[in-house]
């Protein structure tokens, strides 16, 4: 165990938390947390299978049908995420260098992230009072008619590893607006966060068993969770290959479904657009969190005049980017998540170069000492690559670009549609009514012009084709959390 002074970490073996209380796992297995700076374990956690999931989804049952929660009125829930957006706003520090720890983004990242999820604690928090039905007209004699949104009821979630605080809030958020009770399965890779703010919650005055946590692997806890015949809805965040297994895992009680699973954005430089600007976007718009965010503008689209230029400012950029210690604030890039990760993306590298693609920056680890026990991979520009190679299809989850020149508008508009996915996309341009052309020609959820990866708790975010079903964020991102009654009287 590595000796790192961490108030969470002070009691470095941790627990399930479920029915509002720590527990072992049921078969007493545990697995390690690593720090992906320097490959050391900083805490173990019980590994959960699926007796620890029936047990927290009974837990869940239980809270959502008796004891104090069904009575909660909106004002009380709005209260209770206040007081949740609070605590966090007040241990942000120690929540950033938690997740900072465990997963490896530099805590300039991790801390920068807080004020965005303390607002969408404060957006849930007034968003449980605005929970509604209405009365529509019926045209039979003699009969009115009301909807009722009603709690849909037991969640499940299963979050990755890139944002551990950040999806913990965004699946919590929601439940306790709307009045559902939650299973929540961490990433095994990252789990340590997501426990501290079940704790939190908890210590806001979140009831027994209304938030409930259990670590442990994705194809034993992960699995049961989705399959449970006693959850109503699931939500998951992570790869669409797991993705699809979650849909047939779903099949047996037809439980609702929200999908966010990631993507292969496109991101289009014309070449009348701000390229000052644009070059240090582009790049960081895939080597921020060392390319593990779902949204990441992974195919870069050039404009041929302006390519080669752009190319070398966008590798200049990279270049400049400060490996380091996670803690330190001017540390730009941290390890990837894993060594499984590290070997996936160096993988990926060696299909771009053995598939006749030009590496025309990184593929490889950084150089240093400090570097070696980390996993690290400096970020990694393709140039020449075909549409249809691996690099171009999959995602990668790591720090790797693929840039490509493109010759006129409807051309671009074409490629950039032509994946199996639909999450981001981003756009450059001084021209309005190209902005608005190609901005209604992409088929993907968000479509960001002259900016990328812009958030707002107001503002949905979600899939197209492969990159999911449902929105997160926004008023869709509630009613995915809220079933319809049409009561009907006879007047
Ligand atoms: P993953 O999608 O398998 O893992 C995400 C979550 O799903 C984890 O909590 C995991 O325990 C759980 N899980 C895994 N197998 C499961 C199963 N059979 N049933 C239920 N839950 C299960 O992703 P993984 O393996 O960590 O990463 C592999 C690739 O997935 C990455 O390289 C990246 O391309 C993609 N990915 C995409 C993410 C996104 O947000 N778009 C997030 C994480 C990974
Ligand atoms: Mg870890």
């Amino acid at each position: 165990m590595s000796s790192i002074d961490h108030p969470f970490l002070r009691n470095p073996d941790k627990a399930l938390f479920i029915g509002g209380k720590w527990v072992d796992a049921i078969a007493g297995r545990r697995m390690d947390a690593i720090n992906p700076a320097d490959g050391h374990r900083i805490a173990t956690l019980a590994e959960g299978d699926a007796a620890d999931i029936d047990a927290a989804v009974a837990a869940a049952r239980h809270a959502l049908e008796q004891g104090p929660w069904p009575r909660f009125t909106p004002a009380e829930r709005q209260g209770l995420l206040l007081r949740i957006a609070d605590l966090l706003e007040a241990r942000s520090e120690s929540f950033a260098v938690l997740d900072t720890l465990d997963m490896g983004k530099p805590v300039r990242f991790t801390r920068g992230a807080i004020p965005l999820l303390v607002d969408l604690l404060r957006y849930f928090a007034g968003a449980a009072r605005t929970i509604h039905g209405s009365t529509p007209q019926t045209s039979l004699p003699g009969m009115f008619a009301a909807t009722v949104k009603e709690p849909v009821g037991v969640c499940g979630a299963i979050i990755p590893w890139n944002g551990p605080l950040w999806a913990s809030v965004l699946k919590i958020g929601p439940v306790l607006a709307t009045g559902c009770t939650l299973v929540l399965k961490p990433a095994e890779d990252a789990s340590l966060a997501p426990l501290m703010f079940a704790d939190l919650c908890a210590e806001a005055g979140v009831p027994p068993g209304v938030i409930n946590v259990v670590t442990g692997l994705g194809p034993t806890a992960g699995a049961a969770l989705a399959a449970h015949m006693d959850v109503d809805k699931m939500s998951f965040t992570g790869s669409d290959a797991t993705g699809r297994r979650i849909v047939q895992a779903s099949a047996g009680n037809l439980k609702r479904l929200s999908l966010e699973l990631g993507g292969k954005s496109p991101h289009i430089i014309f070449a009348d657009a701000d390229l000052a600007a644009a070059a240090p976007a582009a790049a960081m718009a895939v080597f921020v969190n060392s390319g593990q965010v779902c949204s990441a503008g992974t195919r870069l689209f050039v404009e041929r005049s302006i390519h080669d230029a752009f190319v070398e400012a966008v590798v200049a950029h990279a270049g400049a980017l400060r490996f380091g210690d996670g803690l330190s604030a001017d540390t730009d890039l941290g390890p990837v998540v894993s060594a499984r990760q590290h070997a996936r993306v160096l993988g990926y590298v060696e299909a771009g170069v053995a598939g006749g693609a030009r590496l025309v920056s990184g593929g490889d680890r950084p150089a240093g000492d400090a570097f070696g026990q980390g996993f690290y991979v400096n970020p990694t520009v393709f140039c020449d690559v075909a549409d249809d190679m691996r690099i171009a299809r999959e995602e990668i989850f790591g720090p790797v670009l693929a840039i490509f020149p493109f010759d006129s508008e409807d051309e671009v508009v074409r490629r950039a549609n032509d994946t199996p996915f639909g999450l981001g996309a981003g756009m450059w341009t001084r021209d309005v009514g190209r902005a608005h052309r190609v901005g209604g020609a992409l088929k993907a959820g968000s479509v960001w012009v002259n900016c990328y990866n812009a958030l707002d708790p107001a503002v949905p975010s979600g899939g197209y084709k492969a990159s999911g079903w449902g929105r997160e964020y926004g008023p869709n991102h509630l009613e995915e959390h809220l079933n319809v009654k049409s009561l009907w009287i006879q007047t």
